[in-house]
């Protein structure tokens, strides 16, 4: 039996009449930029993360591009950030004419060492950049610890929902930094039907300042304090989200006992190494990513067999021939290098059927002799 790495329209196929009817209402409105759908998914992100504000807006990328650039971080400027991420993490700070720098990850969690984030600044730092990978948080305690005066950019991308207790209070994803960034795109925990974006935050004058951005750099229409983008978050995605946001804790704690399953069935393999979640961390798992010995030969073995999988992420981002000009050579992030090479996702939506966890978990053992 194959299975797929993603089934989105298992998901689709249960919530399909609340969807369709959310979206046929923004389309009798015609009412299809900004508006009531945008305003509701906001005041419920907002009331998710424990922030004041939330600010929606085209994508993921668009979030970080807009958090930077709301924090005026340009020309000169260096942003600490994560090597072992998705592309857009380092390419938006490429894009505000910023300089990334990486420092190295925690083998046990590829989320960014506090430690390396530390030696990592310089006198031209003005942001730290940590990434929520595949759905638990980063240390923020301990890189705001680490780099007490720099303001962080949290990429929570990956991990809307997600919680870390820090000093025995249970702080979410987006809660803590100066800016916290998420991506409604249809494979994340909270996936739209297309793209979309928010941007959550404590602070009053970011939140204004984002709106404007958002919508060219001014909030009366025609007048312009600073150059912007076009970056709203769509109206039809809005109502698709909200209509999907009541789901988000099943369908994460639906990814939890998934995991738990692996964790299970792999624990006895040699070879394989299960994800680590810190435990001060309740992870969504919008991955559940193995580091495994012979990884080709796994993947290709699963592909063999049908079972979806994905490798997040083969090269990582100092060594991309994009960013050669910034002078890294290979070697400087030996644990984001090795784990580039050693790991590998399966299959983890919240839908898989016992069988289906069965066949995934199968082929893994099958491929280590059991
Ligand atoms: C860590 C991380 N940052 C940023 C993004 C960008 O989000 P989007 O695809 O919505 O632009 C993604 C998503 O794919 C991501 O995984």
């Amino acid at each position: 039996m194959a299975v797929p790495l993603l089934d989105l329209r298992a998901q689709h196929a249960a919530i399909r009449d609340e969807v369709v009817a959310a979206m046929m209402r923004v389309v009798d409105d015609q009412a299809f930029i900004l508006g009531p759908p945008v305003d509701h998914l906001e005041n419920a992100v907002a009331e998710l993360c424990g922030t004041r504000f939330a600010i929606g807006c085209a994508n993921g990328t668009d979030a970080l591009l807009l958090a930077l650039r709301a924090l005026d971080i340009g020309r000169g400027d260096e942003v600490v950030t994560t090597p072992f991420t998705f592309f857009a993490t380092a390419g938006t700070i490429h894009n505000v004419g910023a300089r990334p720098v990486f420092a190295d990850i925690d083998p046990d969690n590829f989320n960014i060492l506090p430690q390396a984030a530390a030696a990592a600044v310089t006198s031209a730092t003005r942001a730290i950049m940590p990434v929520d990978l595949f759905g638990q948080l980063a240390p923020l305690d301990a890189i705001a610890a680490a780099i007490p005066d720099i303001p962080m950019v949290e990429d929570a991308a990956q991990s809307i929902g997600a919680t870390r207790e820090i000093g025995g209070k249970i702080v979410r994803a987006g809660e803590m930094p100066a800016i916290g960034t998420f991506s409604f795109f249809p494979s994340k925990n909270l996936g739209g039907y297309g793209d979309g974006g928010m941007i959550v935050t404590q602070d009053e004058t970011l939140a204004t300042r984002l709106r404007r951005l958002r919508v060219h750099g001014g909030l009366k229409t025609y007048f312009h304090d600073e150059v912007g983008y076009n970056s709203r978050l769509d109206a039809l995605q809005a109502a698709v989200l909200l209509a999907k946001l009541p789901y988000l804790e099943r369908w994460s704690a639906g990814r939890r006992r998934n995991a738990a399953y692996y964790d299970a069935a792999f624990a006895d393999l040699g070879g394989v190494k299960t994800p680590s979640v810190d435990p001060q961390n309740v992870s969504i798992y919008n991955q559940y990513t193995l580091r495994v010995e012979r990884r080709d030969d796994l993947q290709a073995h699963l592909k063999s067999k049908g079972i979806g999988n994905s490798i997040y992420y083969p090269l990582p981002l100092h060594l991309q021939p994009c960013f050669s000009y910034l002078g890294y050579h290979e070697g400087a992030c030996p644990e984001s290098e090795k784990a580039a090479k050693e790991v590998i996702s399966l299959p983890i939506y919240p839908e898989l059927t016992e069988g289906q966890l069965d066949e995934v978990a199968g082929a893994v053992r099958g491929f280590y002799g059991h």
